[in-house]
């Protein structure tokens, strides 16, 4: 177990820098790399951090640091990465639907490329033949992940090529050569059942064999973090040792050892975040009291796009009596960060902390209601680092011509 990010801490943060405000903490990140590295120590396993969770440069930069690997999902990712000076040996491109000038450019800047359709893979083939090695991301057929808004690897996804398809995938690698080196599959996020990747491993080493030149098997990411207090995640040590088990197995029946590579994003950040908030406003009505905070939907869109449930501290008021509060943002919609909370008394001013978001909380937040993106902050060696400040009303007109 590693510890939260101390109250104090999180209240001088709040002090400096304002709310709302997402703080992030480098020694959760570096503990939960090195529990991956520990996990799968029994097999060749490489990580790809899936920088699409939180795209920070310094953070791209602390992970590199630890010497993780990354998983860009758009060119843009691709960039930043490089900006982060990332070597562009550790970055894999692991996008779908994109236009092919975009895969290109992937190649010019010298990343691995995953291609996700028939048509990317032959114009690949056309335009690379066998110089320019490529991995292809496959549709297991597999149902798995929290929601179906993040499960990817069903017979409905559109994400992948459909195994079925197997056939017309080795007709185009024999037809252009192509150097096809890994496999891929990302079934989907918040995979609790390690039995769910041991299906995947399974389903790849049963048609490995057609492909004699892949040498990496990439399972992706979605490796499950726990959000409700005491809820359990993915086991990553059973998975380490099932996945050790069959790739022995395989290694010793066909004397092919293959390297085996995870994307995960999550897994890595989730936990290392949170979005701290004032409360401005308590309301109550027949039913309910409401704490009205200075965030919301805009700035963690999670709560209301999958249901999900963060966990939230009141950091200020933590040894009052409990009452039960609704915590809603102030976007004009019905933005609950948190329904029917059990807490300690809330007063108007406290800081509330809301846990577990580090992953996709600030990359997924917008400027709706012309509200400003927040700042964020990285505690590292003991100090508070501003790695992004607030958003002005300067950055929201930028890009608009005036008038
Ligand atoms: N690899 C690929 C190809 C992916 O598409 C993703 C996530 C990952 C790796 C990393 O998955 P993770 O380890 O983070 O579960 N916004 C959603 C999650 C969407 C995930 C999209 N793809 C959420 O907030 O739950």
């Amino acid at each position: 177990m590693f510890p939260h990010l101390a109250p104090p801490i999180l209240i001088e943060a709040a002090h400096q820098f304002g709310t709302p405000l997402y703080v992030y903490h480098a020694d959760r990140i570096r503990f939960q790399y090195q529990s991956l590295k520990q996990a799968f120590s029994n097999w060749d396993v490489r990580f790809f951090y899936a920088v699409k969770a939180l795209t920070n440069l310094q953070i791209l930069r602390y992970v590199d640091s630890l010497g993780c690997a990354v998983d860009c999902s758009s060119i843009n990712e691709i960039k930043l990465a490089l900006k982060a000076k990332i070597a562009c040996e550790k970055i894999l491109y692991t996008s779908n639907g994109i236009n092919f000038t975009e895969i290109e450019e992937a190649v010019t800047l010298g990343v691995y490329v995953n291609v996700d359709s028939l048509s990317a893979l032959e114009k690949f083939g056309k335009r690379f033949g066998d110089s320019y090695p490529v991995g292809i991301r496959l549709r297991p057929n597999i149902m798995a992940g929290g929601n179906l808004k993040i499960s990817t690897g069903h017979a409905a996804s559109k994400f992948g090529i459909p195994v079925e398809q197997l056939d017309q995938v080795l007709a185009l690698i024999s037809s252009y050569k192509i150097n096809v080196q890994t496999l891929h599959i990302h079934t989907g996020s918040e995979i609790k059942d390690a039995e769910v990747f041991v299906q995947g491993i399974h389903l790849l080493l049963g048609i490995v064999a057609n492909f004699p030149d892949v040498c990496v098997i990439n399972l992706g990411g979605g490796f499950k973090v726990p959000y409700y207090p005491n809820e359990k995640g993915t086991d990553i040590h059973e998975l380490g040792h099932a996945l050790a088990t069959l790739f022995t197995d395989y290694q010793q029946k066909t004397g092919r050892q293959l390297q085996v590579w995870f994307e995960p994003g999550k897994y890595l950040v989730c936990e290392a975040g949170y979005l701290l908030t004032t409360v401005n406003v308590l309301k109550e009505n027949e039913m309910l009291t409401f704490a009205g905070v200075d965030t919301g939907l805009n700035q963690l869109i999670r709560p209301m796009f999958y249901d999900a449930y963060h966990h939230i501290e009141n950091l200020t008021n933590p040894l009052a009596p409990v009452h039960t509060y609704t915590i809603v943002g102030n976007i004009c919609e019905t933005d609950t960060l948190g329904a029917n909370r059990s807490m300690p008394t809330i007063r108007e001013g406290d800081l509330l902390s809301i846990q577990n978001a580090g992953a996709y909380g600030f990359e997924m937040a917008s400027s709706y209601n012309a509200r400003l993106r927040p700042a964020e902050v990285l505690y590292k060696d003991g100090t508070l680092q501003l790695i992004r400040r607030r958003e002005t009303l300067e950055d929201l007109v930028q890009t608009q011509e005036s008038l």
